[in-house]
């Protein structure tokens, strides 16, 4: 005899659109963030795809402005800007310097595109010749003279119309520092989004091709978080909170959805998760072998955020997935 009395999980799944009526979390257009290299130069045609990142490029403002155009025509809601300067000095100063490269890209988007969310990543390490996200005196980043330059590039993105900034550095203070600089430029309105867990990780490795940005010696581990550490994620995300950021990010994505659901919990700020450069490269190598389906995959490990409890994904694959929905 077979028993009638156990659960049948199986009826909400029968059909399609039982399945899409019962469905707890989707992904949309209104929670994608696309990354952006843009890269100084007098060449208008400039545009190099990243080896270890297939299907993403190193852009000219003239290629970003076509490449977000198309992207925009699609749906596109929100980008955040990584940019490669011509020339890097021992303070990053490209960062800072309201001609730099990041802040003729915000211009330009702003101008061209009003409604698109223009991030600026904020971090000296595209800028410095020792590739390193702070200040350094005897191989040793410094934390407290970082703040100073961390404050002046923020100001320099909003003074170009940045809608946001997201500092990547992971300097403690910055979130306090950025924030003071703001409202004494009249920035009061400028929301900071902070990468506030943000892991030492092996998965940023295409990143630093793509934006030049690998450390020139050591690496980043005295900053950036050690990733055994779950309990240390949220002292960090408490300290962002109090300092003022007003989105909570978690870096990387997948390897970490334990600290997205943490975030979630423990506070009510919007929540943001970076699927970063080496997720999306592994993705893309196995597809490119045939060994999985891309879009699957992509939209699998998309709705995980959102399940883990995720507002926002910073995702390589945001053009993509604007396509699919479509
Ligand atoms: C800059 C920064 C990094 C990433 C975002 N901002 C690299 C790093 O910290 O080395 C990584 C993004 C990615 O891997 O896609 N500090």
């Amino acid at each position: 005899m077979i028993p009638s009395d156990f659960y049948r999980g199986r009826r909400l799944r029968s059909s399609l659109t039982m399945r899409e009526m019962v469905r707890e979390n989707t992904v949309t257009a209104n929670d994608l963030i696309m990354p952006y290299f843009v890269v100084e130069t007098d060449d208008d045609s400039f545009k190099k795809e990243i080896s270890s990142m297939p299907g993403q490029y190193q852009l000219s403002l003239k290629q970003l402005k076509k490449q977000v155009g198309d992207a925009v025509d699609n749906g596109l809601r929100a980008c955040i800007l990584f940019g490669i300067p011509a020339e890097k000095d021992e303070l990053g100063s490209g960062a800072y310097d309201d001609k730099g490269i990041v802040q003729k890209a915000i211009r330009l988007l702003k101008d061209s595109f009003p409604d698109l969310m223009v991030i600026a990543d904020t971090c000296l390490c595209e800028y410095t010749s020792h590739g390193h996200c702070g200040m350094v005196k005897n191989e040793y980043v410094q934390n407290d003279p970082t703040l100073n330059l961390l404050a002046k590039a923020a100001v320099a993105q909003a003074k170009a119309g940045a809608d946001m900034v997201a500092p990547s550095d992971m300097m403690d203070g910055r979130v306090a520092a950025i924030r003071a600089a703001l409202d004494d430029a009249g920035f009061t309105n400028t929301p900071i989004m902070s990468y506030a867990i943000k892991y030492a990780s092996a998965f940023y490795g295409p990143f630093r091709e793509a934006a030049e940005s690998a450390p020139q010696f050591g690496d980043r581990k005295t900053y950036q978080m050690d990733p055994p550490n779950s309990r240390e994620g949220l002292r960090e995300a408490a300290a962002d909170f109090e300092e003022g950021a007003d989105i909570l990010m978690v870096k990387p994505g997948l390897p970490y959805l334990d600290l997205v659901r943490q975030v979630r919990d423990a506070f009510d700020t919007p929540v943001a998760t970076y699927q970063v450069s080496g997720e999306y490269s592994m993705i893309k190598a196995a597809a490119q072998n045939g060994w999985i389906d891309e879009m699957g995959v992509v939209m699998e490990s998309l709705v995980a955020f959102k399940r883990a409890g995720a507002d926002l994904i910073l995702t390589y694959f945001t053009e993509d997935v604007l396509k699919a929905l479509k």
